[in-house]
């Protein structure tokens, strides 16, 4: 990886395999404060060169006391770096500087309580009263300090809830300062940055507009850009800030592949034509992504077919308009780690980035790559969008391609996007759009008996999926009133022709995924 293109003060946390690293990043940021990921393997001279004001050890699956657990090397300890490890990174910490961890016979997972054995004077625990409620997971513990570090907290059964040698600015807790479980998380990280590490705090979504509109500028020098609007709030991000950019050197094409939510494309065209003016321009490409998706059957395959289709009618369409030199992406930070750019492992390739061809004649502007999706939706607000674009649900760019499963036909397309119309319609009328953070149908290849007036049908049932979640890296499928989920089912059977059931997905991520494909 390289280093960042980021004139602020940056912060790293180092990645162990946690599910928690993304949600140490953004609470970081939370701080004002910017961050990133990094490998926890990254050579240290690599990582110092960086200039981190500070470095978290975030938590990880292994147990340390594993042979070729993944581990650190210990030069970046002595590094005089303020260091914070969790969890996985308090216990490695402890293990490479001498202390002793002991392996666990069972997982600790949940609620627990410790008891802060240091003063209000203490850098990490400032401002924190003695007794809290923290959220733990771990089997390992560590069962003695390495020399030079005290206890600085203890929890109620005794184990060493956090550790410190202040002088070095080394840190380690066994709980998660990250998660909302831990109400005093959010100060313990301020104290971190701030007082031990120095940090001055200068992450602001103002000063992201500014510095990308000037870094695009820069990029694009005299050339001409080509912005691809999907109608979602990522890409518009982008293109506004292209726009403002290079001005009338940007052309924002919102290309229609004929996988958008029923009414969608009409709604996309309406709102950016008027945003926009002459710098929109809409394209019908329904045919040409419905045959270059015949015959596909693997997920990962019809992200690589969109991805790539996507690209020859950007390069077709714009040969017509003259000669562009760079196309932009709505690409995500959590794209960036999702598609293999952290320790994480790989899920499911996202088609704005491992799905593009290898030979594609434009230089990608990705200017969101470092941001989390509620801090676009800040910027959107920012730059003056209406908030049926900033708070927008997100939508996978593949779109009903992976929403129906097996080969996507026209007929199980318009099965999906009519029952889905009813779903998004039921949630909304039922004023639950925003607190459900996701809603959509999917239509599994499969066809099932039922029964309507007098006669047997053999239909494909509807699979109805709602989920609450923050970051879409974990989600809980959302308690949906009784009343709403009937309407929903009864509509869907009587309005949609071809439907036999309906399903509600009751799974949680993980181990599902909130995409059905
Ligand atoms: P999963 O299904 O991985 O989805 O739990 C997490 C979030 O990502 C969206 N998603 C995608 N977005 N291209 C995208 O732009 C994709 O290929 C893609 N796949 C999933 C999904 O809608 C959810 O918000």
């Amino acid at each position: 990886m390289t280093a960042p293109a980021t004139p602020h003060e940056l912060v790293v946390v180092l990645d162990f395999g946690a599910q928690y690293v993304q949600l140490i990043v953004r609470r970081v940021r939370e701080q004002h404060v910017y961050c990133e990921t990094r490998p926890h393997d990254m050579p240290v001279p690599d990582l110092l060169a960086l200039k981190p004001k500070a470095i978290i050890l975030s938590g990880g699956p292994a147990s340390v006391c594993e042979p070729g657990a993944p581990t650190l090397d210990p030069a970046l300890l002595a590094s005089g770096v303020p260091i914070l490890g969790i969890c996985y990174g308090h216990q490695l910490m402890a293990r490479l500087l001498g202390g002793a961890v002991e392996p666990g016979t069972t997982r600790e997972y949940g609620h627990a309580r410790i008891h802060i054995e240091v003063g209000e004077g203490d850098g990490l625990f400032a401002g924190i009263a003695p007794d809290q409620a923290c959220w733990m997971s771990h089997g390992d513990r560590v069962a003695g300090l390495p020399p030079g570090f005290r206890a600085l907290a203890v929890s109620a059964d005794g184990i060493i809830a956090a550790m410190g040698a202040p002088e070095r600015k080394l840190y380690g807790v066994q709980f998660h300062p990250e998660v909302s479980h831990t109400p005093f998380g959010p100060k313990l990280l301020c104290n971190f940055l701030y007082s031990i590490g120095g940090c001055a705090g200068d992450w602001e979504s103002a000063s992201f507009i500014d510095e990308t509109v000037a870094a695009i500028r820069a990029t694009v020098g005299d050339g001409k850009v080509l912005c691809t609007l999907s109608g979602g709030v990522d890409s518009a991000v982008v293109a506004a800030l292209a726009v403002r950019a290079v001005d009338s050197r940007a052309t924002c094409m919102f290309v229609d592949h004929g996988l958008l939510r029923l009414g969608e494309p009409e709604q996309v065209k309406r709102t950016f034509g008027e945003m926009l003016g002459s710098s929109f321009v809409a394209v019908d490409a329904q045919e040409r992504f419905l045959t270059a998706l015949q015959g596909v059957t693997d997920p990962e395959e019809k992200r690589r077919v969109v991805g790539e289709t996507f690209i020859r009618v950007f390069e077709d369409e714009s040969a017509k308009l003259g000669q562009f030199q760079f196309i932009t992406h709505g690409t995500l930070y959590p794209d960036v780690i999702e598609s293999g750019g952290g320790a994480t492992a790989r899920i499911k390739s996202h088609h704005n980035v491992e799905g593009l061809p290898d030979d594609m004649k434009h230089t990608n502007v990705e200017p969101l790559r470092s941001l989390f999706k509620d801090e676009v939706r800040q910027i959107a607000v920012q730059l003056g969008m209406p908030e049926s674009i900033a708070y927008r649900q997100p939508f996978p760019g593949p779109g009903f391609a992976v929403r129906v499963t097996g080969e996507v036909t026209p007929e199980k397309l318009d099965i999906a996007k009519r029952a889905d119309a009813v779903v998004r319609e039921e949630i909304e009328a039922a004023g639950l759009g925003r607190t459900v953070a996701q809603y959509f149908a999917a239509l599994p290849d499969v066809r099932t008996v039922g029964v309507m007036g007098d006669g047997r049908t053999y239909g494909y049932p509807i699979v109805v999926r709602a989920v609450t979640t923050d970051d879409f890296m974990t989600a809980d499928w959302a308690r949906l009133p009784e009343e709403v989920l009937s309407r929903i089912a009864t509509r869907i059977v009587n309005e949609v022709r071809g439907v036999s059931r309906v399903l509600y997905d009751i799974t949680t991520k993980p181990p599902g995924t909130i995409e059905w494909e």
